[in-house]
């Protein structure tokens, strides 16, 4: 049986409602705050889990041993994520400071704490498999998921890195590390433009800038574009778009981790590009009409 094994962060979110995103130097009062659970990592594997099977997917990460680590693994677990691979240490449980303003739009700041001590051997020998479809971002160690992600594709599995966000230490020798142990890259149009720079791109537009790390890196590398939609570049110069709804958003935070879930499970289901793309699109539109990252992550029923 297949199965999706998230690689990745695990946070918790204070959220402030503000009217609007505070500039450097300023104060703004909220309107109000809320304590939920996001982190990428932990945000894709509830939005995986949410649209597959009981029992499908895995989350391997780590958080502190204090009550926020508790809340992180309590949450995964009622949302159907196999928490087995979860560690913890003495180090803080990740915490991401999040504004949002009235308009939906956000700035967040995340300390790291535990997600920082997550290694590659907490990844399960079985899991190395041509049955796993991998999940990884860039919030847990860079080295520790380049690991993981070789030995997946060395087994004949499917790497899927969402390379959000991209880190200013990035070289370019391990971008191109990063590009040759995936199968599948997804950006968003800043990340697009910022990893095709680290290689060599001189343009200043984000498609292009996809089309060069598709065929660079001899990936599938897919670009979400908010309200644009999405659309994935294939090493072989061929394309697949998909458009966004049209919705009026209440919060975007999670948006992009609710599209990187739901095409890892469209993908591991054996979904087409065009309805794996459609569907991804059509989730990360649902999850705006929530407050918080994984509230509005809609089910399989609210997809179809
Ligand atoms: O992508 C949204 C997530 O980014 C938030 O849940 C926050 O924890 C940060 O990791």
């Amino acid at each position: 049986m297949s199965l999706i094994t998230v690689f990745g962060s695990i946070n918790v979110d204070l959220v402030a409602g503000v009217d609007m995103i505070a500039r450097p130097g300023e104060t703004v009062l909220a309107t109000g705050y809320a304590t939920l659970c996001g982190g990428k990592g932990a945000n894709q594997a509830v939005a995986a889990a949410r649209v597959s099977p009981k029992g499908r997917v895995a989350m391997i990460g780590r958080v502190g041993r204090d009550g926020f680590g508790q809340l992180c693994l309590d949450n995964l677990a009622a949302n159907g994520v196999i928490v087995d691979g979860v560690t913890s240490g003495a180090e803080p449980t990740g915490c991401a400071f999040i504004s949002v303003s009235a308009d939906g739009e956000n700035a967040i700041t995340v300390a790291s704490g535990a997600n920082g001590c997550l290694a590659a051997d907490a990844m399960p020998a079985a899991e190395f498999s041509a049955t796993t479809t991998l999940v990884l971002q860039m919030e847990v160690p860079f080295a520790a998921s380049l690991l993981v992600a070789q030995r997946v594709r060395a087994a004949g599995g499917r790497v899927i890195w969402n390379i959000a966000p991209v880190p200013e230490r990035l070289s370019e020798a391990e971008l191109r590390a990063l590009l040759a142990a995936t199968s599948v890259l997804v950006v968003n149009e800043h990340e697009a433009c910022a990893a095709a720079r680290r290689l060599g791109w001189t343009g200043d537009d984000f498609e292009s800038a996809t089309a060069f790390l598709a065929a660079t890196g001899r990936v599938t590398c897919i670009v979400t574009a908010g309200a644009l939609g999405a659309r994935a570049f294939h090493p072989d110069g061929t394309c697949h778009t998909a458009a966004a709804e049209r919705i009026l958003p209440i919060d975007t935070t999670g948006a992009g981790d609710t599209f990187v879930g739901i095409l890892a499970a469209g993908l591991d289901e054996g979904r087409g590009w065009p309805d794996v793309l459609a569907r991804a699109c059509r989730g990360a539109s649902l999850a705006c009409l929530a407050h918080g990252a994984q509230r509005g992550m809609p089910t399989a029923e609210a997809l179809a």
